[in-house]
């Protein structure tokens, strides 16, 4: 079982500057609730509870002041800061000590994801003991994307950004690893843009027959809040689904709630820290 999960919310934000000279990308709102509340649920529907936030240098402060230790949802997060954007797989270079030998999941912290069946298949990814798990999503534009062919449901190829290919399948940015992963992350070496890439990591997986997928599936979304377009695309699609539905996406209290890993007294601690709002007013209900 994967029990720990490490939420990559550091980075330059370059395509979204101005604005995230000053801000950092995961905490800007997603229509009502910080960016990285979104990832964070994805790990807390998969059963994970033991957090590593990696954030800018000089940063922790304020991720802290909203997340905390976690104790107010039920779960443990820890925070680690990186000087410099130096790729995806810094994350287990960095977080080699929380790893501590276990197998661990990588989420990005400007992915969203929604799906049916999504927490199956979480739950389904944590049970990985040997090897790694990708989650697959067609996307329009395969060229912008690291991209998966799949023969027999196995991976056969994955190519970062490739010019040419009859794959639409992108791997999204939610990965779980066996116990190798920070000893294979220690051989890469930089790309030609100076960065360890996360392809290459799941390519030593996949030389080796390790690498497996899950889907997303056809009505599931999968968006990378990163760009200006998609960052707004992100947030209309939860305006929409959650004043047709009634229902928030991502309301990291109602699943702790529901997973028992907090009470109604917490609960009514969190409602005092928001404060007079909406989001409070969604908690109160679920009492
Ligand atoms: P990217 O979208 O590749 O990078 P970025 O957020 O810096 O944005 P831009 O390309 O516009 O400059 O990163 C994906 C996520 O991973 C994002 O949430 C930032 C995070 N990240 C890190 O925390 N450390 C890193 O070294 C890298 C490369 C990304």
């Amino acid at each position: 079982m994967i029990k720990k999960g490490i939420i990559l919310a550091g980075g330059l934000g370059t395509r979204m500057s101005p604005i995230t000279k000053s801000v950092n990308k995961q905490l800007l709102p997603i229509y009502d609730k910080p960016l990285i509340y979104y990832p964070l649920s994805i790990f807390m529907l998969a059963g994970i509870k033991e957090i590593l936030i990696i954030v800018n240098k000089g940063q922790t402060a304020q991720f802290k002041k909203i997340l905390k230790n976690g104790e107010s949802l039920g779960i443990k997060i820890q925070y680690k800061e990186q000087k410099n954007p130096n790729g995806l797989p810094e994350a287990f270079l960095l977080g080699e000590k929380f790893i501590n030998n276990d197998c661990v999941a990588l989420i990005l912290g400007d992915n969203f994801f929604y799906a049916q069946s999504l927490t199956k298949s979480l739950q389904k990814a944590t049970k990985l003991k040997n090897g790694a798990k990708v989650f697959l999503h067609p996307v329009n534009n395969p060229k912008l994307y690291g991209i998966a062919t799949i023969k027999n449901k196995k991976i056969v190829s994955l190519k970062e950004k490739p010019s040419v290919t009859k794959s639409n399948l992108a791997v999204t940015g939610l990965y779980f690893f066996d116990k190798n992963v920070v000893k294979l992350s220690k051989t890469l070496k930089p790309s030609k843009r100076n960065e360890l890439e996360i392809i290459d990591l799941l390519n030593k997986y996949r030389k080796k027959n390790k690498l497996t997928a899950e889907f997303l599936g056809r009505g599931g979304a999968w968006l990378d809040a990163g760009s200006i377009d998609d960052y707004y695309d992100t947030t209309s699609f939860v305006s929409a689904i959650q004043k047709r539905q009634g229902f928030k996406i991502a309301c990291l209290e109602e699943i702790a709630l529901n997973k028992k890993w907090i009470n109604n007294k917490i609960m009514k601690e969190n409602i005092k820290f928001y404060g007079n709002c909406d989001y409070s007013r969604y908690l109160k209900k679920l009492l």
